[in-house]
């Protein structure tokens, strides 16, 4: 699974250093009094999900009938309805990858749809749209597009097999077309959010007709759930939750930055992104998620994160990679003077860079934790999911702010409709 460690400081010693270690007590208290009725009241809906429940058939039928007759598969969605499914499937390319190419579109963009539209085949490419409200006008935009490029190619007979639908129960547009399809269509669960259900349907869809392992995931989250209802004084994301609010009150932290040590955790970053922002960005209060990916990031944003404001808490995530890659040959490496990476592999130079990078950041008095996970897996990335939903929730509590809702971003949408309707 994986460990936390914050340096050969440990967060014991830094919380001396940094003279916080009563506000930090106090916040870790609330904290885990929180993570105690949460698990009294059987976790939260999202982290339920975890368990593997009466939806797993309906995955794997609905994943068999894509990718035994199709391609290509197109996922429709935005926000919470795509950057977890993305996150998840980012592993496929490393292991167990299947035949369907998932192609994930999920900010609206006229020339991003008309790329997609030419290259793939409307006669070997299945749609998924997935909307959890079933109104978001974007989804619901390059569906009819998506619509319009199949009809070129299939029969209306066989339209409707070309479509799978993941929407709320109840009177909404997407249903509603799902429907006069006749097309396949699962259920989003009423009590889980958008930007929580990665380990719902929502994400395990794609993951499943990715290749990857649906129990895998769901068996990583369910054993980060168990320590977390075991252990509230000492769980990661209970810890987390209380050490970012007390940087955040106690020195001026207004960032949280995520750098993962390795490609697979890009889409992540994303991921993460959204989840804090949209859930703890409230009532003139928050603090701002910032991506990074090492090493390239090193060429890039690392200067600031080094030497600009001591404003950020930073979260590098590494996977052990030492002898992993191709090995740099020794002669060729001494003849043009590398002798420092000579007989090395790209894996020891990643980890060596990542160890360099946390403690360059520590001796600028940077606080730095580093989460490595064992392994590149569906466990170990299930378990990274649920963590940092259980983090981002106690951090909410502790701000008092409600981490479910965004009130303040329904306001640009009636406007977009306005502005729309409105043109000539
Ligand atoms: O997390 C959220 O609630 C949002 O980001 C939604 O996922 C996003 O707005 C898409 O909404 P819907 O799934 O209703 O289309």
């Amino acid at each position: 699974m994986f460990d936390y460690s914050f340096g050969q400081q440990s967060l014991d010693a830094q919380l001396d250093v940094l003279g916080i270690r009563s506000a930090f007590e106090k916040n870790l208290a609330r904290a885990a009094d929180h993570a105690r009725t949460l698990a009294k009241g059987g976790l939260l809906p999202f982290a339920r999900q975890a368990s593997n429940g009466p939806d797993m058939g309906p995955i794997a039928e609905a994943a068999d009938r894509i990718t035994e007759r199709f391609d290509d598969l197109i996922v429709l969605g935005t926000g919470g309805s795509s950057l977890g499914a993305q996150a998840a499937i980012a592993l496929a390319r490393y292991i167990n990858g299947r035949g369907t190419e998932i192609h994930t579109p999920d900010s609206l963009c006229p020339f991003e749809m008309d790329r997609l539209l030419f290259e793939l085949d409307p006669k070997t490419t299945h749609v998924l749209a997935i909307s959890k409200s079933g109104t978001t006008a974007e989804t619901l935009a390059q569906l009819l597009a998506c619509r319009a490029w199949l009809e070129t190619a299939v029969t209306d007979e066989e339209l409707g097999d070309h479509f799978t639908f993941v929407t709320e129960p109840g009177e909404r547009p997407l249903r509603h077309y799902g429907e006069k399809l006749g097309s396949p269509i699962l259920d989003h669960p009423t009590d889980v959010g958008g930007r929580f259900s990665v380990l719902t349907n929502v994400g395990m869809l794609p993951v499943a007709v990715s290749g990857l392992s649906v129990e895998g995931f769901r068996k990583g989250a369910e054993e980060v759930c168990a320590d977390f209802c075991a252990n509230p004084e000492t769980a990661a994301a209970v810890v987390g939750a209380a050490l970012t609010q007390t940087l955040h009150e106690e020195k001026g932290v207004t960032q949280v930055l995520i750098m993962p040590y390795a490609e697979v955790l890009r889409a992540f970053t994303r991921w993460h992104g959204q989840l804090w922002a949209e859930s703890l960005g409230k009532d003139g209060q928050g603090t701002t998620p910032i991506r990074a990916v090492g090493p390239v990031d090193q060429h890039s944003q690392l200067q600031l994160f080094l030497d600009g404001p001591n404003d950020k808490f930073v979260t590098i995530i590494t996977v052990p990679s030492f002898g992993k890659g191709p090995r740099i040959d020794k002669k060729e490496a001494e003849a043009y003077g590398l002798d420092y990476m000579a007989d090395h592999t790209i894996g020891d130079m990643v980890t060596c860079q990542s160890r360099a990078t946390q403690a360059t950041l520590r001796k600028k008095g940077r606080t730095v934790r580093e989460i490595v996970i064992d392994q590149l897996s569906e466990e170990n990335l299930g378990g990274l999911f649920v963590s940092f939903m259980l983090e981002t929730v106690l951090t909410a509590n502790l701000m008092g702010v409600d981490a479910f809702d965004q009130p303040a971003v329904e306001e640009g949408k009636i406007l977009t409709r306005q502005y729309l309707s409105a043109l000539e």
